[in-house]
């Protein structure tokens, strides 16, 4: 009998060669992490090396609002949190944070708020358009959760490249026990599966160790991917934030996240993979280490000072006291340790085309 370890092994291989696996197959992997993760990272990166080389693409973040209209169970800015504290930048300081940005080195915008109607597609039509006006050589990056065929349609017209809709799981049942009824699966899918066919670069993504999440769960989620094969996937680990109902609950780990990208990269080896701001807050090493285990994207804070205490999904967010240029050199100096280098330009993704996964 082949024992544990030795069938890790050679399912993480198969995995790196074929770029799927069977569901059972990804979960014995998912249930034995402990086993073959350091394997597991040795290919990921090296599959990276493959396709991206040593490039860490940056991407400027703003966020621009923290109203939402929704209401989901994990995210400190739910509706229902009275104490969150509101903003809304204006298109003028929005500009500025671009401009900054764009000093500082970065070709990619991320605009990414709360669901908040305020900003409306005339609004948001005009925002897109002076960024690509003033910054051509910029992509611009949207992240304003679910809106109407139509909207999505007028950004992209208004010069959007890109839009980050994460699905947050893959299993209807789990995505009902982590939002309000009046939330609904399918159209979160629906949105994601319009963006691909408007051209937009499309960015899936959930959370990890998420309330109620298995294992079974994670399994499907790299099935879900693989189908839907996106540009970009931001997966971080859930962290609790106080004033939810999810407030006491335990946070995803750093080891299973830095897992579930070695997976990822595997299974989608062009896809664009961020180690995000959620993995620094519950490691220091967390980045570096996302890196080492496939990550090939890194998303600053480029909002302003002021309103960055203010826009808390999580408890302990990093860099709330930061400038964009403090983020930059220490993000220069932790890659450095990682034998990677942050580049300034688009960063588009190697791959996405349906039939185009290596
Ligand atoms: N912990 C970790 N990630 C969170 N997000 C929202 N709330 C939390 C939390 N408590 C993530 C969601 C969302 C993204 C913007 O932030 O996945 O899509
Ligand atoms: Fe913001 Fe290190 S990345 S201070």
């Amino acid at each position: 009998m082949m024992d544990k370890a030795e069938r890790c092994r050679q399912l993480t291989d198969k995995l790196s060669d074929r770029h799927i696996l069977q569901k059972e197959e990804y979960l014995f992997l998912i249930e034995n992490k402990d086993l073959c993760s350091e394997y597991l990272y040795k290919k990921a990166r090296e599959t990276t090396d493959r396709i991206y080389g040593k490039d860490i693409y940056i991407r400027g973040l703003i966020e621009f609002s923290s109203y939402c209209r929704n209401d989901c169970l994990y995210c400190g800015l739910r509706r229902s949190n009275h104490k969150a504290e509101r903003y809304r930048l204006s298109e003028d300081q929005i500009l500025s944070c671009t401009d900054t940005g764009y000093e500082l080195g970065f070709r990619t915008f991320v605009l990414q708020g709360g669901e908040d109607p305020w900003y409306t597609d005339a609004r948001m039509e005009s925002i897109v358009r002076n960024i690509k006006q003033k910054h051509p050589d910029c992509a611009v990056t949207l992240s304003l959760g679910e809106r109407s065929e139509e909207s999505y349609k007028r950004l992209k017209e208004a010069g959007a490249d890109r839009y980050l809709l994460r699905h947050e799981t893959a299993c209807r049942e789990h995505y009902e026990k982590l939002h309000p009824p009046e939330m609904d699966f399918e159209n979160r899918m629906k949105c994601l599966r319009k963006l691909k066919e408007l051209g937009y670069q499309t960015g899936a993504g959930f959370m990890v160790g998420s309330p109620f999440q298995t294992e079974e769960n994670l399994a499907e989620e790299l099935l879900f991917l693989k189908e839907l094969n996106p540009h970009m996937c931001g997966i971080g680990p859930f962290i609790p934030h106080k004033d939810t109902p999810f407030g006491d609950r335990e946070a995803g780990t750093l080891s299973m996240t830095l897992f579930m990208l070695g997976l990822i990269r595997l299974t989608l080896p062009k896809v664009l993979l961020p180690a995000t701001t959620a993995l620094g807050t519950i490691d220091p090493r967390g980045r570096e280490l996302g890196i080492m285990a496939g990550a090939n994207v890194l998303m600053p804070n480029l909002s302003p000072g002021d309103v960055r205490k203010k826009y808390l999904l999580y408890d302990n967010k990093i860099c709330t006291g930061d400038e964009a240029a403090q983020c930059i050199e220490c993000l220069k100096k932790r890659m450095e340790k990682t034998g990677c280098r942050i580049v300034t330009d688009r960063g588009d993704s190697k791959g996405g085309n349906e039939n185009d996964q290596i």
